[in-house]
């Protein structure tokens, strides 16, 4: 039998290590429509926002839109002929029509062009925003061109990851903001990892009660009892589950987990399904070769590892699978008690069938899981909204939902403050 080694848990409980207070919580913060107005405000309208992958922008003139609901915007990001990623406000400058958009203008939408064209009255404006052609424009008073470029939006990359934040000015640069738990993610091969597949779906939820359901794996032996082998699941939940590693960061969070590969132990422990096609939720049983990782990597070096969940404030999610694989969950506000999320898994490409066949069977898992989260959120939402309780007890592996809330609370008051 291998030898377990896991990092010692901080003194007394990871709670009260972080300085968190362990006194039962209040969820009001989800079901009211009011802090929904301030949290839009405080965080939506300020935070560094990832919106997308350079995969997504192979060449000059790619780009892609991105609908920011909570903060009133919808973003063009797009690459330009010297190769820089820039980000502009969605919007005309003529008379307001949204400049890029297919059929529904509700929707996202992607493509290379060289000139964005407005299907109003046909204003042209170049990759880097400026105002390029007018129609008619002698029948204009005093158009000063130049002073109508597209509305640029702060944007910028680390490791790949597209951000953009709606603020005037920034108060961080996106390095300071993402932090040294972040940042020490740098050199991991996301950029090899260009197979992708995506799930997105409308969430009737708040968008914080779904982070909360990644941020904890306690719930997988009880809520996700029926995808893991019966002996297994009741073992689970009689000897408790418990994540070896927890870190927190300014704003962001992390949560390591202990890897088991079952497979490999009691190989008739995985389903037939799994065993045909060498894969289920931990990704494919056959790893690639990734070289060294970072070191912001299993930072507390958990032995056997199984992930890393990175929660990155406001709304988005790196996880990084020990089998060589990530995947990314966005949460997208569009209302108290809805959100729209985005799932990603991605690999690197498969050389063969039979790796592409494992990569597929990972996303279908994925997704399985993933809905089993989304459906019992749904029924959270709606007894939250009874208010027939107001105080919710936490444990101590409950220590990021804790984090997540208080952070909310934090931006929305330093924001009220500083309107005042
Ligand atoms: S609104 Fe865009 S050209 Fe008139
Ligand atoms: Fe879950």
């Amino acid at each position: 039998m291998t030898k377990r080694r896991f990092p010692k848990p901080p003194e007394g409980s990871w709670t009260e290590h972080f300085g968190l207070d362990t006194a039962p919580v209040s969820y009001e913060d989800s079901v009211s429509p009011a802090f929904y107005e301030l949290e839009r405000e405080a965080i939506f309208k300020r935070a560094w926002l990832n919106v997308g992958r350079v995969e997504q922008l192979p060449r000059a003139g790619s780009y892609f839109t991105k609908e920011i609901a909570a903060a009133d915007a919808s973003v063009v990001v797009v690459r330009g002929q010297d190769g820089e990623v820039r980000a502009f406000h969605n919007v005309c400058r003529h008379r307001g029509n949204k400049l890029v958009w297919n059929d529904e203008p509700h929707e996202e939408t992607q493509g290379f062009c060289r000139q964005f064209t407005c299907r109003y009255h046909g204003w042209r404006y170049a990759l880097d925003g400026s105002l390029a052609f007018v129609q008619q424009d002698s029948e204009f008073f005093d158009l000063d061109t130049s002073q109508f470029g597209l509305v640029p939006v702060h944007c910028d990359v680390w490791a790949g990851f597209v951000f953009v934040t709606l603020a005037a000015e920034p108060q961080q640069s996106l390095r300071e903001f993402l932090g040294p738990m972040v940042t020490a993610l740098e050199g991991y091969p996301f950029d090899r990892m260009t197979s992708r597949f995506g799930y997105r779906t409308t969430i009737n939820a708040n968008w914080k009660l779904f982070m909360d359901a990644f941020a904890e794996f306690y719930h997988a032996p009880v809520l996700h009892a029926k995808q893991s082998p019966g002996k297994y699941s009741a073992a689970a939940r009689q000897s408790g589950f418990e994540a070896p590693h927890y870190q927190i960061d300014g704003p962001h969070r992390l949560v390591s987990t202990a890897g088991v590969r079952l497979w490999e132990k009691d190989p008739e422990s995985a389903k037939p399904v799994e065993r045909i096609t060498r894969s289920g939720l931990f990704g494919p049983w056959d790893q690639p070769d990734l070289g060294e990782l970072p070191a912001g990597v299993n930072p507390a070096k958990c032995d056997p590892w199984g992930l890393d969940s990175f929660q990155l404030f406001p709304n988005f999610v790196i996880l990084i699978w020990s089998q060589g694989w990530y995947l990314t969950y966005h949460y997208w506000p569009t209302s108290y008690r809805t959100h729209v999320f985005d799932g990603n898994v991605y690999f690197v490409p498969a050389a063969n069938a039979r790796e592409r066949v494992a990569q597929e069977m990972a996303a279908v898992t994925f997704k399985e899981f993933a809905m089993q989260d989304a459906n019992t959120l749904e029924a959270t939402q709606l007894m939250l909204e009874s208010r027939a309780v107001d105080r919710f007890p936490l444990n101590d592996q409950e220590v990021l939902c804790r984090h997540l809330h208080k952070v909310v609370g934090e931006w929305v008051e330093q924001r009220a403050g500083a309107a005042v």
